[in-house]
C-alpha cells in the first residue's frame, strides 16, 4: 500500500483535534495542511523564530509563543475550550552542525521544550503525543550500507542527537504513568515539498535547498563537507524521504496511538521514518544538476563537525505497523523542492 492509500477519517467519524508545536516550520505547516485535508481541527503554536505564518492553512489559528513558556502552552492547549486529543510536538532546533556550536541552547529548547510540553499536555488531559525525533540519535554504522531499524543502538554524535535521546526518554517515561500514549518518529532527511510549503530555514543548512540555490546562482558555491568518509564515493550517505510521506506517517502514528490509548493500552512506540535508500552528497548534487539543468558549483571543505558517514533507515516497521511505504524517489524530491522558491541566503 502506498502512503496515499492510508486511511483518512471516514466521513462519519468525528473530527479529531490536534495541536502542532512548531506549526509554521517546513514539517509543521505541511502536516497542518495534511491534517486539515483529512478533516482534523488544528491549532498551531510557533515562536516564528524559523517559521512562516503564511505557510499555514487559513483555517489553522496560530498562537505565537515559545514551547517552553507555560502561558503560551496553556493558551494553545485551551484554545479548543478543551484539550486537543493529540499533540504533534515538532518545535525544536534541528541543525546537527549548529548544535556543535551552541549545545546549551539545543538542550534548553529541545529538552526544556519537550519537558514543558509534556507536563502541560498531561495536565490538560491530552490523550496522545507524537513527537519528531531524529536519526541523529543513532550510533554510527559499522558499514555504510547497513539499514538501521528501531532496535539500533543509540549513541548520538552531536548535542542535537543527545537532546533527541532525552526527549524520547522523557516521553517514554511520561507514558509509563498511564495517562497518555506516545510515539517518537525518528526522521531521516526530509526533502521535497507538498501543499506549497517550501523548505525555508534561515540560515539554510540543508543540502538539497542549498544545492538548488547554488545551481541557480542564487547563492555562492556549495560547500561539500568531506569526501574522505568510508563510503563508496567518500561523501556522506543519507536517507532522503519525501515530506509528503512523512506527514502521512505522523497522521497514521497519531491514529494508532490514539486508538490504542482509547482501548485501554497506554503505550509508547518508535518508528524509523525513511525510504530505506541511501544517496551520497555527490549523487544529490548530480540529481540537482539534472533537474535544474545547470551545474552545481561547489568547493571541497573539511568534514562538518557532528556529521556521520551513513544514516539509512530500515522502514520495515513503518510499513508493517502504519502502512506507510515511502516511495517518492530522489528525483521527485528534488523536482518538488525546485518547484518552490528556495531561500537564497544561507551559510
Ligand atoms: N552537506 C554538505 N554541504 C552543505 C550541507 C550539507 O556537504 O552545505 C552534507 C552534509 O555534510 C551531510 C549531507 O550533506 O553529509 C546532508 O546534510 P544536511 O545538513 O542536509 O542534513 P543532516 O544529515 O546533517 O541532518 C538532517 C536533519 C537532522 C537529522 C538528520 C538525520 O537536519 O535533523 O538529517 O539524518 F537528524
Amino acid at each position: 500500500m502506498s502512503a496515499e492509500a492510508t486511511h483518512p477519517l471516514s466521513p462519519d467519524s468525528p473530527p479529531r483535534s490536534a495541536l502542532i508545536t512548531g506549526a509554521a516550520g517546513y514539517l509543521g505547516s505541511t502536516l497542518a495542511h495534511h491534517l486539515v485535508a483529512e478533516g482534523w481541527s488544528v491549532i498551531g503554536l510557533d515562536d516564528l523564530s524559523n517559521g512562516h505564518a503564511e505557510s499555514l492553512p487559513l483555517s489553522v489559528p496560530l498562537i505565537r509563543g515559545d514551547v517552553r513558556d507555560p502561558e503560551a502552552l496553556s493558551a494553545a492547549l485551551g484554545r479548543f475550550g478543551r484539550a486537543p486529543e493529540v499533540v504533534f510536538h515538532l518545535a525544536g532546533l534541528i541543525a546537527v552542525g549548529e548544535s556543535m556550536q551552541m549545545p546549551a541552547r539545543y538542550h534548553s529548547v529541545n529538552v526544556g521544550g519537550t519537558a514543558a510540553l509534556i507536563e502541560a499536555a498531561m495536565e490538560a488531559g491530552v490523550e496522545a503525543i507524537v513527537q519528531a525525533s531524529s536519526a541523529a540519535v543513532l550510533a554510527p554504522t559499522p558499514a555504510p550500507d547497513i539499514r538501521l531499524d528501531e532496535s539500533a543502538r543509540l549513541a548520538p554524535e552531536s548535542p542535537y542527537g543527545e537532546t533527541k535521546v532525552i526527549a524520547e526518554e522523557t516521553l517514554a517515561a511520561a507514558v509509563e504513568i498511564g495517562r497518555l500514549s506516545g510515539a517518537s518518529l525518528r526522521l531521516f532527511n526530509l526533502a521535497g515539498s507538498a501543499y506549497g510549503c517550501a523548505e525555508r530555514h534561515h540560515p539554510e543548512t540543508h543540502l538539497i535547498p542549498l544545492a538548488i540555490a547554488a545551481a541557480r546562482r542564487q547563492r555562492e558555491a556549495l560547500s561539500l563537507f568531506g569526501d574522505d568518509f568510508p563510503t563508496p564515493d567518500g561523501t556522506c550517505l543519507r536517507d532522503y524521504v519525501h515530506i509528503e510521506d512523512v506527514v502521512h506517517a505522523f497522521a497514521a502514528a497519531a491514529r494508532r496511538v490514539l486508538d490504542r490509548q482509547r482501548s485501554g493500552w497506554a503505550g509508547y512506540d518508535v518508528f524509523h521514518v525513511g525510504s530505506g535508500v541511501g544517496h551520497s552528497v555527490r549523487e544529490v548534487i548530480a540529481m540537482v544538476e539534472a533537474v535544474v539543468g545547470h551545474d552545481v558549483p561547489f568547493v571541497m571543505k573539511p568534514r562538518r563537525l557532528g556529521d556521520t558517514a551513513a544514516l539509512i533507515a530500515d522502514p520495515t516497521r513503518l510499513g508493517r505497523t502504519l502502512g506507510i511505504h515511502p516511495s517518492r524517489d530522489l528525483e521527485r524530491m528534488v523536482r518538488d523542492a525546485a518547484a518552490l522558491p528556495i531561500a537564497a541566503r544561507g551559510r
